[in-house]
């Protein structure tokens, strides 16, 4: 009798028009970034194949007194591997950061509702910390396009610049700052001649802490440039099965694993 592995279970499921479930993924690859944050790959060609920026996956940790996977947004795919940047914060990212070439891990995904990237513009990828990786693979995916799409990154760091080598092979722009000398607004203030002077029209695609996407909020209604949120929310399922990731908005509570996470400044009521 043939042996069925996730994997075969997963070609079934693609192979009869639905996405797969859970899987077991091998580990590519596992190294340090900076200090606390981590990059992983693993080797996953359906999410290699059908991924769309901002959209996460969830991982699942072994040690069963974990039940919930934890989401992460996907930073880059070569191939069929997709890799992942995350910075310890407990206990699931603890055990990730265990995680060696070779190993493996259970996985979800591709879950939630992509950024709008459908129209030509000069997309300004505004990340502070690590709400930096779902930005980086929307640069890969824009900078694969023939449409006179631009790209320009503006990352806002606690201290350590982790992200500007990876972002600038796929941006025209990138510009960086850390806490010390201010946040991602400042930063927008003094590049907005550039914004403007730029040959399309801005659209901001922003994820981060919310305080900082709200003030980002702010400043591009006031200009009238239209912005789309990743937003983070503690999650329980990652699929709308279970209301623990629940957001206010104007039209109601949405959930931001399913009608997110990626919302626009009108859905979210941020435009003051
Ligand atoms: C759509 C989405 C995409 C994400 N992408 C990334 C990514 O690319 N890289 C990355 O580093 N992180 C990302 N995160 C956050 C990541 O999921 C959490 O850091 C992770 O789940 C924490 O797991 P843990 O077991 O280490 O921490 P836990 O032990 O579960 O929690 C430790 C502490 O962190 C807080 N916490 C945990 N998760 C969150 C959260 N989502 N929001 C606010 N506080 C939280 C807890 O309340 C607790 O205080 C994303 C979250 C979402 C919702
Ligand atoms: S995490 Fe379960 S509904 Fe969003």
């Amino acid at each position: 009798m043939p042996t069925v592995t996730t994997r075969t279970v997963e070609q079934q499921a693609i192979k009869a028009g639905r996405k797969p479930g859970r899987r077991t993924d091998e580990v590519i690859a596992a190294s340090v970034l900076s200090d606390g944050i981590y990059e992983l790959v693993i080797r996953d060609p359906y999410v290699a194949r059908t991924a769309e920026p901002a959209q996460f996956v969830n991982l699942y940790p072994s040690d069963a007194r974990m039940v919930l996977p934890r989401p992460f947004g996907v930073a880059k795919i070569e191939g069929d591997d997709v890799t992942l940047i995350y910075q310890i914060v407990g206990a699931g990212t603890q055990e990730f950061s265990q995680l060696q070439a070779g190993d493996v891990v259970d996985v979800l995904g591709p879950l939630g509702k992509p950024f709008d990237v459908s129209k030509p513009a000069n997309y300004v990828l505004v990340g502070g910390g690590l709400g930096v990786p779902p930005l980086l693979y929307a640069a890969q995916i824009l900078n694969q396009r023939n449409d006179g799409s631009e790209v320009t990154s503006v990352f806002g760091y606690r201290d350590e610049c982790f992200a500007d080598d990876l972002v600038a092979p796929f941006a025209d722009r990138t510009h960086s700052i850390v806490n010390a000398e201010g946040n991602v607004v400042d930063l927008l203030n003094d590049i907005e001649d550039e914004l403007n002077n730029a040959g399309k029209q801005p659209i901001i695609l922003s994820c981060g802490p919310t305080p900082m996407m709200k003030a980002v909020a702010a400043w591009a209604s006031k200009r009238n440039i239209p912005a789309q949120f990743s937003l983070e929310a503690r999650m329980g399922c990652g699929y709308g099965a279970c209301v623990a990731c629940v957001v206010d908005t104007p039209s109601g509570r949405l959930k931001v694993c399913k009608d997110g996470p990626v919302f626009t400044t009108e859905e979210l009521g941020w435009e003051a």
